[in-house]
C-alpha cells in the first residue's frame, strides 16, 4: 500500500504526494515521501523552507525545479488561503505547478469531490474502452465526456486510485492482461488491444549521447554532496562527467548547462571566483 493511500487522508499528503507523482515513478516517491514528510511535517513547515533546504531535502525524487516549485505553492497557500489546501478547482490550478491533473486529484482524493481525474494511464484505459487501442488516435474532448460520465458519483476517490493502479499492473501502454482485468467486460478493446504501438522517442538534447536533463540533474546530485553544497566550476565538471574533461565538455558546461540551472534557480555561479553553489 502507498503511503499516501489511508482512509480520509490528510490534504498536506495528498498535495505532496500528487505532486511528487507527476513526472517520477510511483515506487521512487513511495520510497522517499515519508521522510518528505517527516521533514516537513505540514504546509507551515514548508512555506518555511529556503531554497537550498528544500533543493536538498528533493534528492532521488526527479526534476529539482519542481522542488523550488513546491516551495512557492506552499508559501502561496500559507499567504493566499491561510495555510487551507483549497477545495476548488479554479484555486488549486492558480497554485504554481498545479496543472489539470493534480488539481482534480487533489479534489477527488484529498477533499472526497467528485470530478473525473484524466492522467496518461487512465487517458489509454479509457481510449482502449472506447475501442480505441492506441491512445494516440484518441480524441482529447470525447475522452474527457466519456471520463465525466464514467466514474460512480460519490466514489471518485476509489474509482480513480482503481483506474490508476489497473493502468499500472493490467492494462500497460505496451502490454495488456485482458484476461484479469475487471473492466473486460465493459471494454471494447478487451482481447484484441494492438501492442504494436511503438514508443515515440523524442530526441532531447544531448551530450555524448546522455540527455542534457539528466546532466543537469547529475550536477546539483554532485553539488549536494560536496561540503558547503558549493565547488569549483572545473572540479564540478570533472565530477559529474567522471572522465577525462575536454575542451567541447567545457564549453558545454559553460554555454548549457551552468546558464540552464542559474535560470531554473537551482543553482548559483559566481564568475570572480568560478564558484558553483546550490541556490541559497
Ligand atoms: N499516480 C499519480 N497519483 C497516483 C496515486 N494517487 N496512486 C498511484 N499512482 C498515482
Amino acid at each position: 500500500m502507498f503511503p499516501w493511500r489511508y482512509a480520509n487522508p490528510e490534504p498536506y499528503h495528498v498535495l505532496i504526494s500528487e505532486y511528487m507523482l507527476q513526472q517520477t515513478q510511483t515506487q521512487r516517491i513511495a520510497d522517499r515521501f515519508p521522510a518528505f514528510i517527516e521533514r516537513y511535517p505540514n504546509i507551515q513547515a514548508l512555506s518555511k523552507t529556503t531554497k537550498q533546504e528544500i533543493i536538498l531535502a528533493w534528492q532521488g525524487l526527479g526534476y529539482n525545479n519542481r522542488a523550488l516549485r513546491l516551495r512557492e505553492c506552499a508559501l502561496t497557500i500559507v499567504e493566499k488561503f491561510g495555510g487551507i489546501i483549497p477545495d476548488m478547482y479554479d484555486q488549486l490550478i492558480s497554485l504554481p505547478g498545479i496543472g489539470p491533473y493534480t488539481a482534480s486529484a487533489i479534489m477527488a482524493f484529498a477533499h472526497g469531490k467528485d470530478i473525473a481525474i484524466i492522467d496518461v494511464n487512465i487517458y489509454r484505459i479509457y481510449s482502449r474502452m472506447m475501442g480505441i487501442s492506441n491512445p494516440a488516435d484518441a480524441n482529447k474532448s470525447m475522452i474527457a465526456i466519456f471520463a465525466d460520465q464514467i466514474y460512480p458519483r460519490g466514489n471518485a476517490s476509489e474509482w480513480h486510485q482503481a483506474l490508476m493502479d489497473i493502468g499500472a499492473s493490467l492494462c500497460k501502454a505496451h502490454h495488456a492482461q485482458c484476461n484479469a482485468c475487471p473492466l473486460n467486460m465493459h471494454c471494447k478493446s478487451a482481447f484484441q488491444v494492438n501492442m504494436d504501438v511503438k514508443k515515440i522517442k523524442r530526441k532531447e538534447p544531448s551530450h555524448r549521447d546522455v540527455p542534457n536533463r539528466i546532466w543537469r540533474g547529475r550536477t546539483v546530485e554532485c553539488l549536494r554532496n560536496r561540503p558547503s553544497f558549493a565547488e569549483s566550476k572545473e572540479l564540478l565538471l570533472s565530477a559529474v562527467i567522471e572522465q577525462q574533461v575536454n575542451d567541447q565538455d567545457i564549453l558545454w558546461f559553460d554555454q548549457t548547462i551552468i546558464p540552464a540551472l542559474v535560470k531554473d534557480s537551482l543553482i548559483e555561479y559566481d564568475m570572480q571566483t568560478n564558484i558553483v553553489s546550490i541556490a541559497s
